[in-house]
């Protein structure tokens, strides 16, 4: 089968875990920019099972958020006809290719991430896979000789590591990898938790109700942002006083397209209700039809299955053929056809 490579399109290389929930936050910050990418780049959108299990994962669970995920994908416009979507774990290529890797890096570099560092604080049996991750992480890239990778803020650290690495392998064993960049969106709005807005809305939050859900119900979604922290000055306006305002801004300005100024001139010498209230209702505007197709596309697993499987084989030849040329250039004798 052919690479669908021909086109000289730079390489985008993205992955979610199928851990957690995904928030407003991840539809917003990351999948939304996602769709507006897949017309310009050659894109990879991978849901990194292996890196899940890093910390423990409940079967059944892992199995239903790994579908759920995938549907995600789809509902949210991401086109399996135009992208490569697939399953970490379909592709061996990832795993044999860490071990070339993680025999290249060194345990001072990977315990000094952050990441490591505030997990490795917060479990008591912590695994070697929580330790090698970001050389798994370096691996889905690389594997793909991938130009830009679209990561938030707290995987910059591991990106960083990545080109460390592959610098050091083109170094040791001549130029095998392409060296990837960061992709910073040029609209990254970062969305707040709705009860400490100065704070990033998270999956792993504590208090539910500071973070709305891909997958939150209407109603539920409306009883969240009538509770959302606001501040008793009661005007709409875009200040760093308010930052609980601010961060119901910019969710409407993200989904709406209004500029900040026409929001304040819209609610000028109203209270926060109707503001809320309208904020409330483009979320579930924009979050419902994503909803239903997401159901859509759960209730029919052979569609999930054609696009997963399409997936693993469009990047299993691509991340084939890079790991070949590692195990080629570290010695290893090609097995006699
Ligand atoms: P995470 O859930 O932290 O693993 O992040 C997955 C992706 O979603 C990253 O690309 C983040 O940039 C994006 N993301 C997560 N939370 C937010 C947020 N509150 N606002 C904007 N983008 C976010
Ligand atoms: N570590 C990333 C996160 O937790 C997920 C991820 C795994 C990833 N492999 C990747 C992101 C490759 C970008 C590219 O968000």
């Amino acid at each position: 089968m052919e690479a669908n490579t021909t086109e000289n399109k730079k390489v985008i290389f993205s992955g979610i875990q199928p851990s957690g929930d995904l928030t407003l936050g991840n539809y917003l910050g990351a999948l939304k920019n996602w769709v507006k990418l897949q017309d310009q780049y050659e894109c990879y959108y991978c849901i990194v099972d292996l890196h899940a299990i890093t910390v423990r994962q409940e079967p059944k669970n892992l199995r239903a958020k790994t579908l759920e995920l995938l549907a995600i994908y789809v509902a949210a416009g991401i086109d399996p006809d135009k992208n490569t979507l697939f399953i970490q774990s379909h592709v061996p290529a990832h795993s044999e290719a860490q071990w070339l890797l993680n025999c290249n890096s060194y345990i001072g570099e990977l315990s000094r991430m952050t990441q490591f560092k505030d997990k490795s604080a917060k479990y008591t049996n912590v695994s070697a896979g929580l330790l090698n991750y970001p050389v798994l992480m370096a691996v889905d890239i690389l594997l793909y000789q991938t130009d830009l990778v679209p990561v938030g803020g707290d995987q910059k650290q591991h990106l960083e590591l990545t080109r460390d690495l592959a610098q050091r392998f083109n170094g040791a064993y001549s130029e095998t990898f392409k060296i990837p960049e960061p992709y910073i969106p040029p609209t990254g709005a970062r969305i707040m938790d709705l009860q400490e807005p100065t704070k990033k809305m998270s999956k792993s939050t504590e208090n539910p109700n500071g973070c709305i859900y891909i997958l939150d119900p209407p109603e539920v979604i409306r009883k969240k942002i009538a509770r959302a922290v606001t501040d008793s000055i009661g005007v709409v306006k875009y200040s760093d006083e308010q930052p609980g305002v601010q961060n119901l801004m910019s969710i409407l300005s993200t989904i709406t397209g209004m500029s900040y100024d026409e929001i304040e001139k819209k609610y000028e010498g109203k209270g926060y209700g109707d503001f809320k209230k309208d904020v409330a209702e483009a979320i579930v505007a924009e979050l419902e039809p994503l909803q239903s197709k997401v159901k859509e596309l759960l209730a029919d697993k052979k569609q999930l299955e054609e696009i997963y499987s399409k997936g693993a084989q469009k990047a299993n030849y691509v991340a084939t053929k890079t790991l070949r040329k590692m195990q080629k250039k570290i010695g290893f004798i090609p097995v006699s056809r």
